[in-house]
């Protein structure tokens, strides 16, 4: 429901906004809503891109009068001298109240038996024929981490259908789309595979991969369970149990690297292993022990940060926060790699995975517009 305004008051250089929800008031500066004017001559009226010279508005800017009007949907602002009017819509300027509630609220932390006992997932012929699906998709893997996709062809095609259907596969040194059939051209079915312990991929990129996407073709193996974990959980009792070891982790800077010499790649990145934003979220989860690339600090800080490190580390191998599934033809997983840690067990025989890299701004954007639809 949008919420409409209830009165609107002129205090000088600033408009004091009301709105019918109840919710606190709102003031805007006269200067800002010239700046933000959606009249044809301050905005493009097609790409909402701002038109208007923001250092050519007068500093000292002034109004005649504001009033509330079209039922409480508009604000109308008449600029002095010129008496000239602007209006701005109520949902625009209602849209703009922070809301720091909704996102944590829509955000279910889990343990393994909590999200063994209810696993997120949608059908593939419903995703990839109807919207609304593919939204309650997205919106599954925006409230635990990740979702499934049943009854999928077991195929190529059918898998990178899927990745496409939610984003544009992203590029990297690894190449986009992968199908990965690492014994196929040996024929041997003795094929060994180490297990792979808990981490986030991409801890050496500026922007590492937002989400991933999961298909595993063929299984004739033992062993190779895929595990996840719920980075942010792991965050919530580090947070309550361990505060300065979280304290640490969210401030200390690790490098990541990914060296190959042989391809001339040499890429790095450094970032604590929590990132908020300003408002003191969690955003991020990033932990590649293999890829942490060689630092220092002060012997004190050194010490404390191999504790907090270990403490972080110890939570990854506790087997009540992991969910643990043998990933199966047909089964497609998409999860938020800034958020779960995923691992793999060790396996003996023939596996073939396929799967593909999407950017967290593009699959923001995709539940954004998905959004915005069913809500009008
Ligand atoms: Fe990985």
């Amino acid at each position: 429901m949008t919420a409409l305004l209830r009165s609107a008051a002129l205090r000088g250089r600033e408009v004091q906004l009301a709105f019918g929800d109840g919710r606190p008031d709102m003031t805007l500066s006269l200067f800002w809503l010239r700046d933000h004017d959606p009249d044809t001559d301050a905005q493009h009226p097609q790409t909402q891109q701002r038109l208007i010279d923001t250092w050519q508005i007068p500093e000292d800017i002034a109004a005649q009068w504001v009033a509330v009007t079209d039922a409480g949907s508009a604000l109308q602002v008449c600029w002095a001298p010129d008496s000239r009017v602007s209006r701005y819509p109520a949902a625009f300027l209602a849209g703009l109240r922070a809301d720091p509630d909704t996102m944590p609220a829509a955000r279910v932390l889990w343990d393994g038996e909590r999200i063994a006992a209810q696993v997120p997932e949608v059908d593939y012929a419903a995703l990839m024929g109807q919207d609304a699906v593919l939204l309650a998709f997205l919106e599954q893997v925006d409230r635990y981490g990740f979702c499934m996709v049943e009854g999928v062809p077991a195929t190529p095609e059918a898998t990178r259908a899927v990745a496409e259907r939610v984003a544009y596969i992203r590029m990297t040194i690894f190449g986009g789309y992968y199908d990965f059939t690492a014994n196929l051209e040996h024929k041997d079915t003795a094929y060994t595979s180490m297990a792979i312990g808990p981490h986030t991929d991409g801890t050496y990129s500026l922007d590492a991969p937002g989400y991933q996407l999961f298909h595993c073709l063929a299984a004739d193996c033992s062993g190779g369970e895929n595990v996840l974990i719920d980075g942010f959980r792991i965050g919530q009792i580090m947070r309550r149990e361990q505060p300065e070891d979280y304290a640490l982790l969210s401030t200390v800077e690790i490098p990541g690297q990914y060296l190959d010499h042989a391809r001339g790649i040499h890429l790095m990145a450094r970032r604590p292993l929590f990132r908020h934003d300003r408002a003191g979220e969690l955003r991020q989860v990033s932990y590649n022990n293999h890829d942490r690339a060689p630092f220092v600090l002060a012997p004190d800080e050194q010490r404390r940060f191999y504790r907090a490190l270990a403490s972080f580390a110890r939570l990854c191998a506790d087997v009540s926060l992991h969910y643990r599934r043998r990933l199966l033809p047909g089964s497609v997983l998409l999860f938020d790699n800034w958020r779960l840690l995923h691992a793999r067990e060790a396996y003996v025989g023939y596996r073939r995975l396929a799967g593909a890299y999407l950017n967290r701004e593009d699959v923001d954007s995709r539940l954004r517009v998905l959004r915005m639809r069913v809500a009008t």
